[in-house]
């Protein structure tokens, strides 16, 4: 059943302003201010939602973020746009350095990128693309022209990210899974010494309160693991990354776009099989590998990890998840990694939720992870506004700082999704309409206090635009 309720005032215009605003003529910028380049998952979002603009546009914003793609596969994080001036961002083309450092996996020569990832949701968003103007994408050659790159995307994922060894990817960089400062990775991030405080100028300062963003030591580790990364050529095989994690969330979506990918098979006269087979065995793997029955949620692996951890059902910490053990050194000494074990991250993320969006998921466990999500450390359709993107309750929760606890309009529309495919579409309405006025009365944040809905970071965010103009459209509420 669609909610009859009107969209709050402001909303459409509000959005397609936004996003209007934010488009380049070739993309669309996430923030102009604070992250003026084009962003992978980003663009995937805006796609979602400026597909009711502009079928065209929609297409163009992925069709220029998959010609940067690696020889080797991999969709990078960032595209550098060379009419933004160098000190607009950090860490900009200078540092990542993509067109020599990464020679060897591949990359544009004539293009400057980041070299890391960010989730794979572009299968999911090119389907979504295609199907607001089916005509106009069969016109364009619009998913031909996708498939293949979307195909090389998801085998880089797969046999070069599968560093645990036990069918999931992992991620080299806690902006890999775009919750670039979830207190899941505070023990996996405890172990990276930081770049030293004077070797770089933070960019996001310019534009975001200090209280809202990551604190200076652990932009040393997001810098010094980037540069390692960088200055081991981009590997992935041989270069041992100090931080090493399977994350639920980047698994989760890259299900839901093989599923995706199965249907863009099929509808170009491919062969759709080895998609659903991979999507299975992924699936498959995502349950055996991340799933904590007692948590009732999805955690991450840390694979230099394996610690008892914090006990989630009471008894308080069971060892400092913030820099309390040892640094270790990884960066000398050979390999220090054991690349088939690593332990449980126990801190309650809302990547944990994210497998609620997998088609094919277990019955119980989709009902789990909705109790989860209505229970006390994710208050949906309780205490939290919109579902936070870290335990409520847990001892790191901030509800201010990056990803340490506000609500995020990515998280909440794909759980919208998820609530919706696995049959509760009376809480998926609640939350539409949730996600629809906060993304009004904040000003199209970036995030928002889970409880209150206050505005935080930048405003006028695009992601939260597109994907509210989304949810409008689905409810019937725009043309
Ligand atoms: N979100 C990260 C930043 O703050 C990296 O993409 O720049």
């Amino acid at each position: 059943m669609t909610s009859a309720r009107p969209a709050p005032t402001g909303l459409t215009s509000g959005a397609r302003r936004v996003l209007q605003q934010n488009w380049t003529g070739s993309c669309t910028v996430p923030s102009p201010g604070l992250y003026p380049h084009q962003w992978s998952w980003d663009s995937a979002f805006i796609a979602i939602g400026s597909r009711h603009i502009s079928p065209r546009r929609a297409q163009r914003e992925l069709e220029t973020l998959l010609a940067a793609q690696w020889g080797d596969g991999r969709i990078p994080h960032i595209v550098f746009n060379p009419a933004v001036p160098p000190a607009a961002y950090f860490p900009g083309p200078d540092f990542w350095r993509s067109a020599t450092a990464g020679a060897a996996a591949g990359a544009p020569r004539h293009t400057e990128t980041s070299g890391i990832v960010q989730p794979p949701v572009h299968a999911l968003a090119c389907l979504l693309v295609h199907r607001a103007d089916p005509r106009s994408s069969a016109r364009h050659g619009f998913l031909a022209r996708a498939y293949p790159r979307l195909a090389a995307w998801h085998r880089y994922l797969g046999r070069a990210r599968d560093l645990g060894g036990g069918g999931l990817v992992s991620v080299v960089h806690p902006w890999e899974p775009g919750m670039d400062n979830s207190p899941c990775w505070d023990a996996p991030l405890a172990r990276v010494a930081p770049a030293p405080p004077g070797t770089f100028r933070r960019a996001d300062l310019d534009h975001g309160a200090a209280s809202d963003r990551p604190t200076d030591l652990d932009y040393g580790r997001y810098v010094r693991l980037a540069a390692d990364y960088r200055d081991g050529g981009y590997a992935d095989h041989t270069a041992g990354s100090a931080f090493l994690v399977e994350d639920p969330g980047v698994n989760a979506l890259l299900i839901a776009s093989e599923h995706a990918l199965a249907e863009i098979a099929a509808l170009l006269g491919a062969d759709a099989a080895p998609h659903r087979t991979r999507a299975a065995d992924l699936t498959a793997a995502l349950v055996d590998r991340l799933w904590d029955p007692a948590a009732g949620l999805f955690l991450c692996r840390d694979l230099h990890g394996g610690g008892p951890g914090r006990d989630l059902h009471g008894g308080g910490p069971a060892r400092d998840l913030h820099g309390g053990g040892p640094v270790r050194d990884l960066h000398g000494g050979g390999p220090a990694r054991d690349l088939h074990g690593g332990g449980p991250v126990r801190e309650l993320g809302a990547a944990g939720l994210l497998p609620l969006l997998v088609p094919g998921l277990p019955g119980d466990i989709a009902a789990a992870l909705v109790r989860t999500a209505c229970g006390d450390h994710f208050g949906l359709g309780r205490t939290a506004r919109l579902v936070p993107s870290y335990d409520l309750l847990g001892p790191a929760f901030d509800p201010a700082r990056y990803w340490r606890g506000p609500a995020w309009f990515n998280v909440n529309w794909l759980l919208e999704r998820g609530l919706r495919l696995h049959g509760e579409p009376e809480r998926a309405d609640a939350l539409r309409t949730a996600v629809l006025e906060t993304a009004v009365t904040s000003g199209f944040a970036e995030y928002v206090d889970p409880y209150t809905g206050e505005a935080r970071g930048t405003r006028d965010f695009s992601w939260t635009a597109a994907l509210a103009l989304d949810l409008a459209v689905a409810a019937g509420q725009e043309p």
